[in-house]
């Protein structure tokens, strides 16, 4: 084995990122899928008052459910709850690179690259990487995307399938959670969530409020 192969090899993951990363060039970065910087979101929340003259509440909760379903269907949470082992990224939602893998816990395999390799503890615009602490993929059980919002609905709602949460948990965890929170600070060019974290929370406190009823689910899609 040659010397140079044999440095190559010493260098850990870490540095094999760090090339990756380099040598990508600007189509690894975030490609321009929104053309403001930083992009905003022109997709507004209403408020949980304009839904207060619907006076059936199943019909009410639906309709909370559908508007909180914006933030849902975004691509900024859609990307991390994937119906495979591979995130997706950008607007456009495709697949990540370089390849990477759920893996125990959601941060990557151990055989792989691990999240946080790249991703640090805040976004690092400079080379177009998002972050968080938290950061890692959603489980399998709450794979989201090539789900209908109400096949996405039933599941958030399901403990054996949300992480054991009850209603209460569920709330906060919308409303509060940091990683959740990202969504509306994204970093580079991404399109954040639409309205606040605080509306979005809002919301799901409404339809929690209101019976928690969840979108019809087309017949055409399997059962969630
Ligand atoms: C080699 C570096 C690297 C590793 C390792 C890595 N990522 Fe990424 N990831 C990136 C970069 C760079 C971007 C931004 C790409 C872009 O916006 O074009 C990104 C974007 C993402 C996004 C998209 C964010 C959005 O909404 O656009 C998700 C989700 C994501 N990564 C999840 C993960 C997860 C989960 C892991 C571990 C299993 C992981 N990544 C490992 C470099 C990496
Ligand atoms: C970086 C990846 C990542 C992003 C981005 C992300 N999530 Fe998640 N999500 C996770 C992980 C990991 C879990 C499981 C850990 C937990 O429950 O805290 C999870 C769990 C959840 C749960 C628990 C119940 C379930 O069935 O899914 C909800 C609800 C949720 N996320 C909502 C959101 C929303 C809303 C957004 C966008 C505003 C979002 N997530 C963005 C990674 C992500």
């Amino acid at each position: 084995m040659s010397l140079i192969r044999q440095g190559a090899m010493a260098l850990g993951a870490g540095a094999i990122a760090a090339t990756l990363l380099a040598f990508a060039g600007p189509s690894f970065r975030g490609e321009a899928d929104a053309a403001v910087d930083p992009a905003k979101n022109v997709q507004t929340l209403k408020p949980v008052s304009s839904f207060d003259k619907i006076k059936d509440k199943n019909k009410r909760a639906i309709a909370l459910f559908e508007e909180a379903g914006k933030v849902i269907q975004s691509p900024r949470c859609m990307n991390c709850h994937p119906a495979t082992e591979r995130p997706t990224q950008t607007d456009k939602m495709r697949p990540h690179m370089p390849l990477v893998v759920r893996g125990d816990g959601g941060v990557g395999a151990a055989s792989g690259l691990a999240c946080n390799t790249c991703h640090h503890d805040a976004n690092f615009d400079a080379a177009g990487v998002p972050g968080n602490p938290k950061w890692a993929l959603a489980p399998i059980e709450m794979a989201w995307q090539g789900k209908s919002l109400g096949q996405i609905c039933v599941q958030i709602k399901d403990k054996e399938r949300n992480g054991g949460k009850d209603m209460a948990a569920l709330v906060k965890h919308m409303a509060e959670d940091e990683l959740v929170g990202w969504g509306w600070n994204p970093g580079g060019n991404r399109t954040p969530a639409p309205g606040t974290q605080k509306q979005f929370g809002d919301l799901i406190k409404a339809w929690a409020a209101a019976g928690a009823a969840c979108p019809k689910i087309p017949a055409s899609s399997g059962k969630g």
